[in-house]
């Protein structure tokens, strides 16, 4: 039966066979006179080099709208019909630079309880977590998180030349803060900035505050804390807190959110940071400064439209709880999620099973090592859920 729930250790041997921490492997510098400073060249490299690989698993655009997409944790039901009115307003300004923009920044601060000064936009969260890492990586400079995590920054990193240092989860899925702590200090000199996804992505367990604030007060406060909260609005846990107070306290903590998730704006890529303004005056030169204006007033469209979030949060939590339930009463283990994916164990290579769904028009998450026996699925929409299941039922019948 694909009943082991735990992950044993031993899954994680050879990765981190030096202690509890291990460095991730880098590649070579390759040009000549790479600037000590990581460069915004150096970014787009790594990032043509993964669209290189992402291409070859993209549908041709005719089968696209056909597929049911539960791969990339995407809102299945779009922008909600005000937010799609209010970016519909903003086509009139297609032509222009200097236009009004709705006040972006400040409705996002004002929804945050910080101040404007607080506030840093990027093209999705990704592009804010790329400046994080081209703002205090180099060289000599490492980047402290778990792994399995979103895997991005990783390799970001190595896409600049740096190193990352990862801390394998825990048997239960949770993220280790006394080891991320240990790693942190013993490197302390090295590290650039430390890294925590929570909700965790690919497992999607949640970073309880407690921990958060251990890891805060266990590590010197000048090591910057990337606080990665894409999945920030799907965390149910009463002991999940978002680490926005934290920058209050003026820590060198960055929120990192997105309207790409609940917002359902992926393709508009509208992300910000929530954090100090001295953290944003080292980050800022390295951001593009480039918003679309349909992505502006969209976010603040979707801000106000509380309607549009308790309907699509309320969704989700509820299809997440019975498909987890539906795949535990056949047999399998889910591990318990706050996000809007979920992870089973399948117990059958999560390479394989992606194909096989394939051949259904169902598209699942790639494989997320060493999970390579679990399966990553966002939750689509109830009937998109349903095909799922059937799917499953007919691939595992087997
Ligand atoms: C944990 C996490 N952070 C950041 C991102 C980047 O999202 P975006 O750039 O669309 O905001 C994703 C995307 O799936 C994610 O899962």
């Amino acid at each position: 039966m694909p009943r082991s729930p735990r992950l044993s250790r031993r899954d994680f041997i050879g990765r981190s066979s030096a202690g509890i921490a291990s460095v991730a492997t880098v590649a070579a510098a390759t040009s000549v006179g790479f600037a000590t400073i990581p460069s915004r060249a150096a970014g787009r490299d790594w990032r043509i080099r993964n669209a290189a690989a992402d291409a070859l698993l993209r549908p041709e655009a005719d089968d696209y709208d056909d597929l049911i997409k539960l791969n990339y944790n995407e809102n299945p039901y779009g922008p909600s019909e005000q937010v799609v009115a209010a970016m519909t307003e903003a086509f009139k300004y297609a032509s222009r630079y200097g236009y009004p923009d709705r006040a972006v920044k400040s409705v996002i601060a004002e929804h945050h309880g910080v101040e404007r000064e607080n506030i840093l936009l990027g093209a999705g969260s990704g592009e804010i977590l790329e400046v994080v890492g081209l703002s205090l990586l180099s060289r000599d400079k490492k980047v402290v998180g778990s792994d399995p995590s979103y895997s991005a920054v990783y390799s970001h990193a190595s896409g600049i030349h740096a190193e990352s240092i990862t801390v394998p989860l825990r048997d239960d899925y949770s993220q280790d803060i006394p080891a991320l702590i240990d790693a942190t200090n013993r490197h302390y000199r090295d590290v650039g900035f430390v890294y925590l996804c929570n909700p965790n992505n690919p497992t999607g367990r949640p970073i309880p505050a407690d921990d958060v604030r251990n890891l805060l007060d266990g590590i010197p406060a000048d090591v910057p804390v990337l606080i990665d909260e894409a999945y920030h609005h799907f965390a149910e846990d009463p002991d999940y807190a978002s680490a926005i107070p934290h920058v209050l306290e003026g820590r060198r903590v960055i929120v990192a959110r997105t309207f790409s998730k609940l917002f359902g704006l992926a393709a508009l890529r509208l992300g910000f940071a929530v954090t100090t303004p001295e953290m944003i005056s080292v980050m800022e030169p390295y951001t593009t400064g480039s918003i679309n204006a349909l992505a502006k007033y969209g976010a603040v469209a979707a801000l106000e439209d509380t309607d549009a979030q308790r309907h699509m949060r309320d969704r989700t939590i509820a299809l997440r709880k019975k498909t987890s339930d539906e795949l535990r009463g056949m047999g399998y283990d889910v591990i318990p999620s706050e996000t809007n994916f979920i992870m089973v164990q399948t117990g059958r290579p999560a390479r394989e099973v992606r194909t096989a769904f394939r051949e259904h028009g169902i598209v699942v998450g790639r494989p997320f090592p060493p999970l390579l026996n679990h399966l990553r699925v966002s939750i689509g929409s109830e009937k998109e859920m349903a095909m799922f299941m059937a799917a499953f039922r007919e691939i595992f019948a087997a």
